[in-house]
């Protein structure tokens, strides 16, 4: 429907779904005379929130004395993921939506427990997987002509699903009007160029570190060290995101059941001479260093590329008990 004047009222809508998507939470209030045009606002806001997840609840009035009927009618749909939230959390939502015994909830707690499950609700599922990287490529004859000696700043992704389904999942990357977009549903072996590593061998050497969290402190200060500016002869530093089913213990996985950093970091350079292996290798370590303070408690040992203990490269917990299987 075609929504007429109401300029401010939607200006004031924008803003709420600007500084959702900058990452501010906010809350607005549209109230006014019945017919006065709240519910057509809405629907002209919900129009315009691409990208985002629309949840409606609806107030009744005899329902004013049931507890937790709104927030019922909220988290139901999302109610599937609630073995994601910590037991505390899951068993105060259930109590609260009779889905279990127990005490009354602590009110406190069932609002927190609404606040992890509209968190997971938002997260992407965990079929999807994306790293964030920049890449230079070198100038070389072998290299396709408007890429050649260019540095990018470049996302890949992959989604095992339906071509819908993804296209809707990247829609907030595609937003951000990307120079060339190459996302498409591809066979499953083609995976395997996705990287775009070289197909041949060649001299390179790169490091990498899992990291706990990459805040924007840590990005500004990734792009200080190898952004565009940074003159590296490290030709790629990527982001992987790690989480999802990842983060959680898979039955009987044995000594590394999970993984629980945020993120995976990987810096690489071609060393075709030794000069450019001692270079690359000073600005590989050089770029681990910089994001120490965010560095997770291990790494992972595919992308330990410089010799480490065992104690590096495994969770605490399961390097002890491995060595006291190895001691016994
Ligand atoms: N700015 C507008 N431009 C064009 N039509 C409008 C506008 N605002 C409201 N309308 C129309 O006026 C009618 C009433 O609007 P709406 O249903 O949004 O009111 P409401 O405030 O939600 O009412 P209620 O309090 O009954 O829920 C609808 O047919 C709607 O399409
Ligand atoms: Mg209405």
């Amino acid at each position: 429907m075609v929504l007429l004047n109401r300029y401010a009222e939607r200006a004031a809508l924008g803003r709420l779904l600007d500084a959702a998507r900058a990452g501010q939470s906010g809350v607005l209030v549209v109230r006014g005379v019945p017919g006065i045009g709240k519910t057509a606002l809405l629907e002209d806001a919900i129009e315009s929130a691409t990208g985002f997840r629309v949840a409606r609840i609806v107030g009744v009035e005899s329902e004013m004395e049931l507890a937790f009927a709104a927030l019922q009618q909220l988290c139901g749909p999302m109610l599937g993921r609630a073995d994601r939230l910590p037991a505390p959390q899951r068993d105060a939502l259930g109590v609260a939506f009779g889905l279990r015994a127990g005490d009354v909830p602590d009110r406190f707690l069932v609002g927190l427990a609404a606040l992890s499950l509209l968190a997971e609700a938002a997260a992407v599922p965990d079929e999807i997987t994306s790293l964030g990287r920049i890449l230079r490529l070198p100038p070389l004859p072998q290299v396709p002509g408007q890429l050649r000696g260019r540095a990018f700043a470049l996302v890949e992704a992959a989604y095992p699903g339906d071509a819908a389904t993804g296209a809707e999942l990247i829609r907030p990357l595609r937003r951000l009007g990307p120079e060339l977009d190459t996302f498409a549903m591809i066979p499953a072996p083609a995976l395997q160029h996705l990287h775009m590593d070289p197909d041949q061998p060649v001299p390179a050497h790169g490091d990498g570190a899992f990291l706990a969290d990459f805040p924007a402190a840590a990005i500004d200060i990734l792009t200080a060290v190898a952004g565009p500016d940074a003159g590296t002869p490290l030709a790629s530093i990527e982001i992987r995101h790690l989480g999802g089913a990842l983060a959680r213990p898979a039955p009987g996985g044995g000594a590394q059941a999970n993984i629980d950093a945020s993120y995976a970091m990987f810096a690489a350079g071609f060393t075709p001479t030794p000069e450019l292996a001692d270079a690359v290798r000073g600005h590989a370590q050089a770029v681990k260093d910089a994001l120490a303070p965010w560095h997770a408690s291990y790494d992972y040992y595919n992308f330990e590329e410089t010799p480490a203990a065992a104690s590096a490269v495994l969770p605490s917990a399961s390097y002890h008990r491995l060595q006291k299987i190895k001691a016994s």
